[in-house]
């Protein structure tokens, strides 16, 4: 099967819209609040510049070279032992269990998008009565919002990588970026943007615990969509001679450009209205409400231009968690696109129905499994289990399984001086580290 192609920035865009989402806008801002700012966000910053960079060229390599669906790709590459390796390219899996929360999460934002235009809840109380009550109790506009998200990300999908993948993205990164430069810029001049900036960047190592580390290494991958083929499926349609170690540089500063702008910019406006910082999930979606009350009209506008941020960066996202499974399902059974489509988008549409009925007051019981929901379990399972194993897998692959004059010829010249740097890391430093992470993980699972 051949592939359509990515124009060059087209596919940046593209890949940049897959890591600049909810990840970056709603979770890290919460995680970086509950686990105290400073140490959080360096331990975060250093696992991107090192285990992200060299993973995400690995990915990238893997579908550059292979140019066919993940299986495919794992298959064709690997020397010998075909058939074991090829069960690495079924990571992609993990992009549709990230779709059954993400999907209703999206749908959040679009209630928040028509909130923002009528009036905002006026204390924390109410916000959090208001919000509560919208996920637990209001079944009904959360299978709409839901069934919207459905409908948008498979007719997006449907229309392929270049009439839908790259136009979505040629529209609504620009907003995106936009968007939250425009408030950040606005965030500067206030007083709390001093207490945000020491927030988020005097790091406090008491805070530090090792749950706190995995949190963080675990966030990195998330957040730059790696592990699960997302950026494999997207390289494998890169337009030839690309460059993929400055495309990498490009995508990884984007993404974390805007996970700081943003962090920078909520903490901000947490600290001119005296809101709490370490309030979880609820962030953006309970204490900044109240925070955009307070600003008034320009709270309004401000509500507004921000839920429309969240829900662009949620969008472009989603069709990059769908996509590989998608490329799988047309490669190796011959689907036609809308086929494939309309399949996984069904998977991820009935799940997250569960996913909903999981958090609700009524039917929560009947789907909370041990210590979790299946919401929480489908977050938990793929950005703390899934995402680091597929990375691992990753790492070995390109670091231990491909030949290592087939490496080098591709990225000797595009590394440089780097290079002997770059394949250590990616043999040696990542592996451990990953490894290290899902020991801790035996350790979280037996609490
Ligand atoms: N990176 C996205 C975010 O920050 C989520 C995402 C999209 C993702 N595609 C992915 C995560 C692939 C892991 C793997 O919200």
């Amino acid at each position: 099967m051949k592939l359509a192609r990515f124009s060059r920035i087209g596919f940046i865009l593209a890949a940049a819209g897959s890591a600049v989402g909810l990840g970056n806008i709603w979770k890290f801002p919460y995680i970086t609040g509950e686990n105290g700012g400073g140490a959080f966000v360096f331990v975060y910053l250093i696992t991107v510049m090192i285990i992200g960079f060299s993973l995400m060229i690995a990915e990238m390599m893997i579908g550059y070279l292979g140019r066919r669906d993940s299986v495919s790709n794992f298959e064709d590459l690997a020397p010998r032992h075909k058939n074991f390796w090829k069960y690495g390219g079924f990571m992609s899996l993990a992009g549709l269990i990230i779709m059954i929360f993400y999907s209703p999460v999206i749908g959040w934002t679009f209630h928040f998008i028509l909130l923002s235009l009528g009036s905002l809840p006026s204390s924390i109380e109410l916000a959090e009565k208001s919000f509560t009550e919208f996920i637990s109790i209001d079944l009904g506009s959360q299978l709409f919002y839901h069934t919207l998200v459905f409908i948008f990300v498979t007719a997006v999908v449907a229309r392929g990588i270049k009439g839908g993948i790259e136009k979505l993205n040629f529209l609504l990164m620009p907003v995106l970026i936009i968007t939250i430069s425009g408030m950040f810029f606005y965030a500067t001049t206030l007083a709390g943007f001093t207490q945000a900036w020491d927030f988020m960047f005097s790091s406090d190592w008491s805070k530090v615990t090792s749950a706190s580390l995995v949190t963080a290494v675990g966030h990195a991958f998330f957040t730059l969509s790696l592990g699960m083929a997302t950026i494999l499926t997207y390289s494998a349609s890169l337009p030839k001679d690309s460059n993929l170690v400055r495309s990498s540089l490009i995508i990884i500063a984007l993404d974390t450009g805007i996970a700081l702008l943003a962090g920078l910019t909520l903490f901000t406006f947490l600290y001119e209205y005296g809101a709490e910082l370490s309030a979880g999930p609820g962030l953006v979606f309970i204490s900044l409400p109240t925070v955009f009350y307070e600003m008034g009209f320009l709270g309004n506008i401000f509500a507004f231009v921000f839920f429309v941020a969240l829900a662009s960066a949620g969008l472009t996202s989603a069709v990059s968690l769908v996509e590989p499974i998608i490329q799988y399902l047309i490669d190796r059974f011959s689907l036609s696109r809308l086929k494939a489509s309309l399949a996984s988008g069904l998977f991820f549409y009935l799940f997250g129905i569960v996913a909903i009925l999981s958090i609700s007051k009524e039917y929560g019981h009947y789907f909370t499994f041990g210590s979790k929901n299946f919401f929480d379990w489908a977050d938990f399972m793929t950005a703390s289990v899934m995402l680091p194993m597929g990375g691992l897998i990753m790492a070995v692959f390109v670091g231990h399984v491909i030949e290592k004059e087939r490496v080098a010829s591709l990225l000797k010249t595009q590394l440089g001086m780097i290079y002997p740097l770059w394949y250590f890391s990616l043999r040696y430093i990542v592996p451990v580290a990953l490894f290290v992470v899902m020991l801790n993980l035996v350790g979280i699972l037996e609490l």
